[in-house]
C-alpha cells in the first residue's frame, strides 16, 4: 500500500498550550483510519494543520510525497486533499444542484480540463445529480440551502467533497447533530468511498460502534500526542481507549 499523506512530527502551541505534539504517522491508500481521543485532545486541529487552516509550529505535511506544509487550504484541495466543506464555502442562495455542479466544475478547470462549458452543461447536471442521489438529496435538488435541514447541510458538505474528487477524505464528526435516520446516509456513503482503493480516509468519530464498523485501523490523540496507532479490535481493548474513554488521566502514557 502506498503513502498518500504523512505527518512527521506535526506540532502547534497556542501561547504555552501544546494542541498537536509532534504527531508522526501515515496514511495508506485503500484504509479508513479512524481518529480518537477525548475532547480537547486535538483532533480537529490535527484536521486544521493538515489542511492547512493554521499553520505549524513545527514539522511537516506530506501528500503524495511532496512537502505542502506552506501551502494555502486551496492549493491542498486542488492537491488532492478533501476536507469536509463548512457552509461557509457555500452559495447560500443557489440551489443544492447549483453548488455541487459550480464544485464539479471548478474542480474540472482547476486539473486543466477545459472543454466546451455550453455542450457540456447537461452532462454536468447528470453528473452533479449523480453525486445528490449518492447522499440521497437529490429529491430536494432545487432547494436554496439557506432552506436545508441541519441534517440535510451535512449531507451536501459531503456530496461538496466527493464532487471534488480527493485523493484524501477528511471527516470530522460527520453525524453530529444528525437525526437517527438521517446518520446512516452519512456513513454508508463513506462505507461506500472505502471501496476505492486509490484513496484514504481520515475520519474523527465518537461512536465506538460507527468506527468498529468502518475503521481499518484507529489511531488515538490524547493531550495533542499520538499514543496508540493499531488494529480497531487492539486499540479498543487497550488501556489507553479504555481509559481515555473513562475520562481518566493518562499519566502512565
Ligand atoms: N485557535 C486556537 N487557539 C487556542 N487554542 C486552541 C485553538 N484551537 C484549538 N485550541 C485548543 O487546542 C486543544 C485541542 O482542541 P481540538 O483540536 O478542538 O480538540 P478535539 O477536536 O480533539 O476535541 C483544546 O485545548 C483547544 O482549546
Ligand atoms: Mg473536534
Amino acid at each position: 500500500m502506498t503513502d498518500l499523506l504523512q505527518t512527521s512530527n506535526l506540532t502547534v502551541r497556542f501561547g504555552g498550550h501544546v494542541a498537536v505534539d509532534a504527531v508522526s504517522c501515515s496514511f495508506r491508500a485503500g484504509e479508513l483510519t479512524a481518529i480518537v481521543g477525548p475532547n480537547g485532545a486535538g483532533k480537529t486541529t490535527y484536521f486544521n494543520l493538515i489542511s492547512g487552516q493554521i499553520p505549524a509550529s513545527s514539522g511537516s505535511v506530506h501528500l503524495l510525497g511532496q512537502d505542502i506544509g506552506r501551502l494555502s487550504p486551496s492549493e491542498r484541495c486542488r492537491r488532492g486533499l478533501g476536507r469536509a466543506f463548512q457552509l461557509t464555502n457555500l452559495f447560500p442562495k443557489l440551489s443544492v444542484l447549483e453548488n455541487v455542479r459550480l464544485a464539479i466544475q471548478a474542480h474540472r478547470l482547476v486539473r486543466g480540463a477545459l472543454f466546451s462549458m455550453a455542450s457540456s452543461h447537461t452532462a454536468l447536471t447528470d453528473e452533479a445529480m449523480a453525486v445528490l442521489e449518492r447522499v440521497r438529496l437529490h429529491a430536494i435538488a432545487e432547494q436554496p440551502v439557506t432552506e436545508l435541514s441541519h441534517g440535510n447541510q451535512r449531507k451536501l458538505e459531503v456530496a461538496m467533497l466527493i464532487a471534488l474528487d480527493p485523493k484524501v477524505y477528511m471527516f470530522d464528526e460527520p453525524t453530529a447533530g444528525m437525526s437517527a435516520d438521517e446518520a446512516p446516509v452519512v456513513l454508508d456513503l463513506i462505507a461506500e468511498l472505502k471501496a476505492d482503493t486509490d484513496r484514504t480516509i481520515l475520519l474523527v468519530e465518537h461512536k465506538m460502534d460507527v468506527i468498529r464498523t468502518l475503521a481499518d485501523r484507529i489511531i488515538v490523540l490524547h493531550n495533542g500526542a499520538l499514543v496508540a496507532d493499531g488494529d480497531p479490535a487492539e486499540v479498543i481493548a487497550s488501556d489507553v481507549v479504555q481509559e481515555a474513554y473513562m475520562g481518566k488521566e493518562l499519566a502512565d502514557v
